[in-house]
């Protein structure tokens, strides 16, 4: 087992990343300080995973609320779900929320966390790899609204990450391809020793070779903490985790949120990122192949869908997070191993982008 810590002062906590981890009460339970827990999960989730994970909490009191599955339900209607649950079980503002389950699940836990009674106690359980890599770690959570993707949230911290590592053999390829998006991003935007190992190893993750994703794992967690413990409220360099998200974000909201997986909008993005960054340069086309070719190998789509036109992507990219006072921001690669936030876009240029980029299916 790998051990990191998000330093975060008082608010310091532990990363746990392998396998069997969720047969680990003794690293649960330090971090449950009081006797009610309840375990957030869903439909999907609960058959695999849920009795190892009650079986973990045994000795305190717990309850569970199962959620319906799938992006579309990341919603205040389904948050609500969990706030009639602790009220029904009577748990005061001690309590404890645990997230058995992937982005969707670690985002609405940890949002009902931050707001029920102004805010209670938050373990994540992640069972995704795109969880495991990202939503898990850092504090971000939130629901969507029909305009905006993830435009409802708060910044509530876990108290522990617990990425047992075996859960992953249960997940669908395409969800795995998924996750590696997130991964390498990493690589992308601040760690080119590890963009090259991604680049001589995407084959074996896809494989599932448990050594290789326990290392893209550890890597992606250990940018993420140190990320999140410098800009914890991402008023800088947190900022520059969301290449590609702006575009992405667009793709969910403009195609319906499920209809694109989360990483597989964050692929295309992040494509399109460094499509416009080598438009714009100092980026090179030879280097903006070496991103098509890992994200192509990793099986991830490149171009754009063709029912959003570049007008569609405009205006939904000026609702996205990163707009401010009106002008949008976007994350781009000045070199691979190195993204910066750019403030002033040539709105030609973008459009030259989304255009050059709007089809469907695989690189040509
Ligand atoms: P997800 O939570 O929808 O999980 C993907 C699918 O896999 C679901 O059907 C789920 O039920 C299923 N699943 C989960 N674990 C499984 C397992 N072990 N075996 C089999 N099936 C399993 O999607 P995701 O990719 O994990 O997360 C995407 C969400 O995360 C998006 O809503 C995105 O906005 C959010 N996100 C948040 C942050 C953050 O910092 N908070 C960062 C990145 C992404
Ligand atoms: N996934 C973006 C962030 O955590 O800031």
């Amino acid at each position: 087992m790998k051990t990191l810590h998000v330093e975060l002062g008082d608010r310091r906590y532990p990363i746990y990343i392998g396998p069997g981890l969720l047969d680990r009460p003794d690293l649960l339970h330090p971090s449950i300080p009081s006797r009610q827990v309840l375990i957030v999960t869903n439909t999907t989730v609960a058959p695999l995973y849920l009795e190892r994970a009650r079986a973990a909490l045994a000795g305190l009191r717990h309850e569970t609320v199962v959620l319906p599955d799938g992006e579309q339900y990341k919603t205040l209607e389904t948050v609500n779900e969990i706030f009639t649950a602790l009220l029904n079980n009577r748990f005061d503002r001690n309590c404890t929320l645990v997230a058995l389950g992937g982005g969707v699940i670690g985002d609405m836990a940890g949002f009902a966390a931050a707001c029920y009674q102004r805010g209670v106690h938050f373990v994540q359980i992640p069972t995704t790899l795109l969880a495991q890599v990202d939503s898990s770690v850092g504090g971000k959570t939130g629901v969507n609204h029909p305009l905006g993707k993830n435009m409802i949230g708060a910044f509530h911290q876990p108290r522990c990450v617990l990425a047992d590592t075996d859960t992953l053999t249960t997940l669908p390829d395409r969800e795995l391809g998924a996750g590696l998006a997130e991964v390498i991003k990493y690589g992308l935007i601040r760690d080119l020793p590890f963009l090259e190992w991604l680049e001589a190893n995407v084959e074996r993750l896809l494989a599932r070779d448990a050594a290789a994703l326990t290392e893209a794992i550890e890597r992606s967690c250990r940018n993420k903490a140190e990320i999140v413990a410098a800009d914890e409220r991402e008023t800088g360099e947190r900022a520059l985790l969301n290449l590609g998200h702006t575009f992405g974000h667009a793709i969910e909201t403009g195609v319906g949120y499920g209809g694109w997986l989360h990483g597989e909008a964050v692929a295309t993005g992040m494509y399109l990122a460094a499509d416009l960054s080598a438009r714009l340069g100092p980026l090179t086309h030879e280097q903006v192949k070496r991103v098509r070719a890992l994200l192509d190998r990793a099986h991830l789509p490149l171009h754009s869908p063709p029912e959003l036109t570049s007008d569609d992507f405009l205006r939904l990219m000026a609702v996205d997070k990163k707009v401010k006072d009106g002008r949008l921001r976007l994350i781009l690669l000045r070199e691979l191993g190195r993204a910066v936030i750019a403030e002033e876009i040539s709105l030609q240029l973008l459009r030259e982008t989304l255009e050059a980029n709007r089809k469907s299916g695989k690189a040509d």
